[in-house]
């Protein structure tokens, strides 16, 4: 590769992201696109945030903060995990970053050696399997079925288990398939963890606000006390504060661990944003209610697509418990020919031609490491969603 690093080699630019740019591309040039593609709300960041933000500013709030998070940010954070995880973090067991992306980044960078493998259920956010081999690490996708809800079986968990396996990334409600574990669920994946001490668990609870029909959300350390001494509790601002270009995520662990990504971030990027940190600390101890508000927008939209998906041709659906996407199986479609001519072979295909024909953009199963199926994010306004799906339709349905 000449002047750029090898460890760069191992790495993709996210096609979630490069397919969002493509349909922004589109739109620009006039194309009537429906971008399906955005891992973000819709929804405006709530005033009290904002004016929290704002007051800071005015405050002079504008200074460098303590490197992984001021002390008033970690104190509502550990609020935050009592409240509503049951867990006890300490203000030195807690570690913030700028998006809980660069704090999954700092915990995987600190802890993998070469050959260290990583077991990820597939589908997977596309982020997890590129940070590992950046690391040098070995990703283990552990394929889950739609039969199962795209949930991982314990059976299948503890076959990926080798001597090397240093992390298992857990992530409920799930990116891409907003696949949630019950109880029961999950603490069959905590029984099989419980018999491996050497492996360690980051959850990423990202998605964790945005569950439907009366949805409870465990955390793996909550469920399982046993594994609280290895366990990192990622979670952010991002998904249910409507937060994405803040840039705030946080996570909770053993102090060890917290200790050394707060080094390698004082290396790296210092503190995030003092505005944003003073915003999320009104995030977490201000009002909720905005969220239920939300979470009966997103369901009746995840009603709507479900229910719309499955009715166009060689489109199988499952309906999840949470976050804002779908994933449905496109392997009815594979075979066939799109009105372009072009044969269907990967979903890959399906997707491009989609985009092409009807102005739908959607992000391709292969992608999230499980194929031929799409993502389809609903975090977008109602009447959009209707008349994507019409447009799926339509397009499912003229194929030959
Ligand atoms: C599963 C999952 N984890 C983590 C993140 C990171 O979010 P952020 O860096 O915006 O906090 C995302 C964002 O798309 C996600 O989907």
């Amino acid at each position: 590769m000449g002047f750029l690093a090898d460890s760069l080699g191992r790495i993709k630019p996210s096609p979630t992201i490069a397919i969002n740019d493509l349909s922004k591309k589109l739109k620009a040039e006039g194309r009537d696109i429906i971008g399906l593609a955005a891992g973000e709300p819709d929804f405006d960041t709530p005033d009290n945030i904002k004016e929290a933000a704002i007051a800071a500013i005015r405050r002079g709030e504008t200074k460098y903060t303590a490197v992984d998070g001021m002390p008033e940010l970690k104190q509502a954070i550990a609020k935050k995990f009592k409240r509503e995880n049951g867990l006890d973090y300490t203000p030195s067991q807690i570690t913030v970053g700028t998006g809980g992306k660069q704090v999954l980044f700092n915990a995987l960078v600190c802890t993998i050696n070469p050959g260290d493998e990583v077991v990820i259920p597939a589908p997977y956010w596309v982020s997890y399997p590129d940070i590992v081999l950046f690391a040098g690490g070995t990703p283990v996708p552990v394929k889950t079925r739609l039969e199962d809800g795209f949930k991982m079986k314990p059976e299948a968990l503890a076959r990926a288990i080798t001597p090397k396996t240093k992390w298992l990334i857990f992530n409920s409600p799930s990116n891409p398939t907003g696949a949630a574990y019950t109880r029961a669920e999950l603490k069959a994946i905590t029984d099989v963890l419980v018999k491996h001490p050497h492996v360690w668990v980051l959850s990423d609870d990202m998605y964790e606000h945005l569950v439907y029909d009366d949805f409870q959300f465990f955390s793996p350390a909550q469920l399982e006390p046993r594994l609280y001494e290895r366990t990192l509790t990622l979670n952010g601002m991002s998904k249910a504060y409507c937060m994405t270009g803040w840039r705030l995520g946080y996570a909770g662990g053993p102090e060890m661990l917290i200790k050394a990504m707060g080094t390698l971030q004082s290396q790296s990027t210092t503190n995030p944003s003092s505005i944003t940190q003073w915003a999320g600390v009104e995030a977490l101890n201000g009002p909720q209610d905005f969220i239920a508000k939300h979470n009966k927008i997103f369901k009746e939209r995840r009603d709507l697509v479900v229910s719309m998906l499955n009715q166009a041709n060689g489109i199988k659906c499952p309906k999840p418990e949470g976050a804002f996407y779908v994933y449905p199986s496109c392997a009815g479609t594979i075979g066939k020919a799109a009105p372009s001519g072009k044969k269907l072979e990967t979903d890959e295909d399906f997707v491009k031609e989609l985009l092409a024909a009807e102005g739908v953009a959607v992000v391709h199963g292969t992608a999230f490491g499980l194929a031929p199926a799409f993502r389809v994010s609903y975090a977008t306004k109602t009447s959009d969603l209707e008349e994507a799906c019409r447009r799926i339709q339509r397009f499912c349905g003229g194929l030959r």
